[in-house]
């Protein structure tokens, strides 16, 4: 028996996890027509088998037609709803629990068509048009249906997707969202204000033992050094109004989970968050390797391991009540019995995840490409 932090059980909700190791959501181009595979089912099952106890489906697409344009994307609608029973019932069989992410790409969407709060992926990036306020409660009440969706096959619940630079991050960056009708601008409770609104009416409709999740990030995919929070006075207010509205744990995103949020104190963006909301939060960004998730994206570098490291700050972590649950993320993928080599303390045996073994995404990365170039 392992006496570490990170295999005692959690209460999430409903949910009793065993140990704190959570997969995130993941895009492997395994879906058909935006229904997964059963390749994708046996992913899924492999790492709940491998010890992880709350699997996160890949981001899939609500059920508004403005969701996204990527051809391989998954969508999560009364059409896919079979396959996505099969990895959900793949999952509980080897014992795991899961939640499907729900997702809006807004202005990323490359074909000029793309709803989003002002019709902008970043400052000074003009792509597609802003949503009327009536386009915004279709867009909502897709979310709805895709939740229910998510009920009606088995998962114990959502992740709403609001982090990266898609849509619900939209809403809540400055940078992106100029509306002036109240659900946009310089005030954070006005961009929190849609966001907030869906996960109140996923709950309305689903009822309280649903749990949600939100994923949010300071970081944008187009821009690292973007904050939604500027002070941890906003980051109050934001995860405030989002657990009031309903939200059972935060997925707190970072490129690395060891670095600080603000100067003068080692907390991450999960640690504040928790602290601040008083909610549990998961942390995530690197476990077990030494490159983020970007730089495997857009570099050629090969992340090297960094396992018993991270494990021990992450006791720590979990031991000083700053996060409650871990996600790993590429570290699964190299290797599905990552957790139970932690938990028997044979690092040495985990094998150490390659570029190679993402495969060839076939995604459409105009936007990202061209911010990435502004960036340099
Ligand atoms: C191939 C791949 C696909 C991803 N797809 C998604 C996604 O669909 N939704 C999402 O919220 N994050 C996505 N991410 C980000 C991961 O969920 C995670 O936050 C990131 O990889 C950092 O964790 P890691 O450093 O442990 O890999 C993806 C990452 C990878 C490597």
């Amino acid at each position: 028996m392992s006496t570490s932090p990170l295999f005692t059980p959690f209460q999430l909700g409903p949910l009793t996890l065993p140990n704190r190791f959570v997969m995130p959501a993941m895009q492997r181009g395994m879906c058909e027509g935006g229904a997964p595979t059963q390749a994708l089912a046996e992913y899924y099952a492999r790492r709940a088998e491998g010890g992880c106890s709350l699997i996160i489906g890949e981001s899939a697409a609500i059920d508004h037609p403005s969701a996204t344009v990527q051809p391989t994307a998954a969508w999560l609608t009364e059409k896919t709803a079979d396959a996505w029973k099969t990895c959900v019932d793949a999952v509980g069989e080897a014992g795991g629990a899961m939640l499907l992410q729900l997702w809006h790409e807004g202005a990323m969407r490359s074909d000029g068509d793309a709803l989003s709060p002002s019709g902008l992926a970043y400052p000074g990036k003009e792509s597609g048009r802003a949503a009327t306020l009536d386009e915004l409660a279709d867009i909502r009440e897709g979310f709805v249906r895709s939740a229910k969706v998510a009920q009606q096959v088995g998962a114990a619940g959502v992740e709403v997707h609001a982090a990266h630079g898609y849509m619900l991050d939209q809403f809540l960056w400055a940078g992106s969202n100029r509306r002036t009708d109240g659900y946009g601008g310089d005030d954070i409770a006005h961009r929190a204000r849609f966001p907030a609104e869906i996960v109140a009416a996923i709950r309305d409709a689903c009822g309280p033992d649903f749990v949600i999740a939100l994923r949010l990030s300071q970081w944008k995919e187009v821009d690292y050094e973007a904050r939604i929070a500027e002070t941890p006075a906003e980051l109050a207010t934001l995860v405030t109004i989002l657990r009031d509205a309903g939200v059972d744990v935060l997925h707190a995103s970072t490129r690395r989970f060891w670095e600080p949020q603000w100067a003068g104190d080692t907390r991450n963006l999960a640690g504040w968050a928790k602290a601040l909301g008083d909610m549990p939060v998961i942390t995530v960004g690197s476990v077990g390797l030494d490159t983020d998730v970007m730089d495997t994206f857009t570099q050629d570098a090969e992340p090297g391991a960094r396992v018993a490291e991270a494990i021990e700050d992450l006791e720590r972590m979990i031991e000083a009540g700053e996060c409650d649950l871990v996600a790993v993320g590429r570290a699964l993928i190299g290797d599905p019995d990552f957790v139970k080599k932690v938990e028997a303390r044979d690092h040495g045996a985990i094998r150490t995840f390659r570029r190679a073994d993402l495969g060839q995404l076939e995604w459409d990365l105009s936007v990202l490409e061209e911010a990435q170039q502004a960036q340099g």
